[in-house]
C-alpha cells in the first residue's frame, strides 16, 4: 500500500506523541512538520532530518501531494486551519476541542459533513481497550440493564495559567472527554444535570467540577474531573475510575497510566483483565483513519467532528451550571504559583506541556 502523505500542523506535546505513532506505522509519511514556535522548529529538525520543517502552514496545504493534515495547535488556530483543509481538499485529524468556540464547532461540523473529505477527532477514551471491553460486557447482558455510570479523572495536572487557555477550565480541556464518554456508554443524550464546581486556589474559573444528572434513556450518571489532585504533594499521584452499575451486575477499569486492570461482575462471568494502558491511542487513531482512507469506508470507530461538539457543548453547559450556584473559593494564589513554580522545573509530571 502506498504510504499516506501527512503534513503535521503545531508540534508541541501531542504532534510529538503523532509523530512517533506516525513514523512507527508503515502506512504513513510524514512529509511536513510546522510549528510557529522556532524552538519546536529546532527541535523537529534535530529528531526528524528528512522531513521538511516549516513555520507556514501553508506551505502544507499547498502541497498537492499532502492528503492528510493533522491539526495539533491549540484551539484558537483550528477554526481557520479546518476551514482551510477543506478548501485545499485535504482530509482531517484534528485534537480536540475542534475550536474555540461552540459557534466555531458547529459551522465546523456541518463544513465536515457536507464535504466528502474524511474526518476524525482524537477522543481517544472511544478507542481503548478498556472501555470497550466494558461497553462489550454490558452489551453481552451480563450486568442486566445498565442503570448507573460513575467516572471519575483526578491528576494534579495542568494548573490554572500553565497553557491551554483556549481549551477552557479544566472540566473543558480535559473533562470534555469524560463527557463524551458518558454519552457513549449511555447511547443517550443528556436530559437534566447539576454540577458542583470549586474555584480552587481561589482561581476565577472552579478547576474541579462533578457534574451528575440523567440520560434521556432513564440512566443516570456522574462525573468528577479535576486538576487538583495533590499537586504540592511530596510523591504525585492521581484517581482515575469508571464504576458502571446494572441491575444485575457491574463492571469497572482503573489504572495508572502504565497498566489498565478491568473487573468484571456478571451474572455468569467473574473477570480481572490487567494489560497495558495504552496511553493515548494514537496509534489506533491513526490506524483506523488511513483504513478508512484505503477503503473509501468510514469506520465506525472513528470519533467524528460531531462527537467532539456535543461533548465541548455540554462540557460548557455543565460549567456553566456550576458557576449559577454557590462556587467555593479556597487556596491561595501564592499557592498556585507555589505549583507553577514547580511543574515549571519538572522533568516527569502530569501533562506537563514541552518547554522548547
Ligand atoms: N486528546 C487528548 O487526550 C489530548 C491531550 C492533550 C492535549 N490535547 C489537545 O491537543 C492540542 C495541543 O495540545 P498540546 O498539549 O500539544 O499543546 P502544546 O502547547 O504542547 O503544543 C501546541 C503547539 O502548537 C504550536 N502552535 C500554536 N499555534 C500554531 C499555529 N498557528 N501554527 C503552527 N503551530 C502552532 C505551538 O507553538 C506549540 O508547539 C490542544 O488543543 C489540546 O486540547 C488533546
Amino acid at each position: 500500500m502506498e504510504r499516506i502523505k501527512i503534513g503535521l500542523i503545531g508540534f508541541g506535546r501531542m504532534g510529538e506523541k503523532y509523530l512517533s505513532q506516525l513514523r512507527a506505522s508503515g502506512k504513513w509519511e510524514v512529509a511536513y512538520i510546522c510549528d510557529v514556535s522556532p524552538g519546536a522548529q529546532a527541535y523537529a529538525r534535530e529528531i526528524c532530518p528528512g522531513t521538511c520543517i516549516t513555520g507556514d502552514e501553508d506551505v502544507v496545504f499547498n502541497d498537492p501531494e499532502v492528503r492528510v493534515v493533522g491539526l495539533f495547535t491549540l484551539a484558537d488556530s483550528r477554526y481557520r486551519q479546518i476551514r482551510k483543509a477543506v478548501e485545499k481538499g485535504k482530509h482531517i485529524l484534528a485534537e480536540k476541542p475542534i475550536a474555540d468556540t461552540l459557534e466555531h464547532e458547529k459551522e465546523l461540523v456541518d463544513l465536515v459533513e457536507s464535504s466528502s473529505l474524511l474526518s476524525a477527532v482524537n477522543l481517544y477514551l472511544r478507542n481503548s481497550w478498556y472501555h470497550n471491553c466494558i461497553k462489550d460486557f454490558i452489551s453481552s447482558g451480563e450486568i442486566g440493564d445498565l442503570a448507573i455510570i460513575r467516572i471519575c479523572h483526578m491528576t494534579p495536572g495542568l494548573a490554572p495559567g500553565e497553557g491551554h487557555e483556549f481549551e477552557g477550565p479544566s472540566f473543558h480541556d480535559c473533562g470534555m472527554h469524560y463527557v463524551d464518554l458518558a454519552r457513549w456508554y449511555a447511547g443517550s443524550d443528556f436530559r437534566t444535570w447539576h454540577a458542583q464546581g470549586m474555584r480552587m486556589w481561589s482561581y476565577k474559573d472552579p478547576w474541579w467540577l462533578q457534574c451528575h444528572g440523567t440520560f434521556e434513556n432513564g440512566v443516570v450518571f456522574d462525573i468528577t474531573q479535576g486538576f487538583v489532585y495533590g499537586q504540592l504533594a511530596k510523591d504525585q499521584t492521581h484517581n482515575s475510575y469508571v464504576d458502571i452499575i446494572g441491575t444485575k451486575g457491574i463492571a469497572r477499569m482503573t489504572h495508572d497510566f502504565r497498566t489498565a486492570v478491568v473487573g468484571l461482575h456478571g451474572v455468569n462471568v467473574t473477570e480481572r483483565i490487567e494489560k497495558p494502558h495504552g496511553g493515548k491511542n494514537i496509534d489506533r487513531l491513526c490506524d483506523i483513519f488511513a483504513d478508512s482512507l484505503a477503503s473509501g469506508v468510514r469506520s465506525d470507530a472513528l470519533p467524528a467532528f460531531r462527537n467532539s461538539m456535543e461533548a465541548s457543548m455540554y462540557a460548557w453547559k455543565f460549567l456553566e451550571d456550576a458557576k449559577s450556584h454557590d462556587l467555593p473559593a479556597i487556596g491561595s494564589e501564592k499557592e498556585l504559583e507555589a505549583i507553577r513554580f514547580r511543574r515549571s522545573r519538572m522533568k516527569d509530571g502530569y501533562g506537563l506541556l514541552h518547554k522548547r
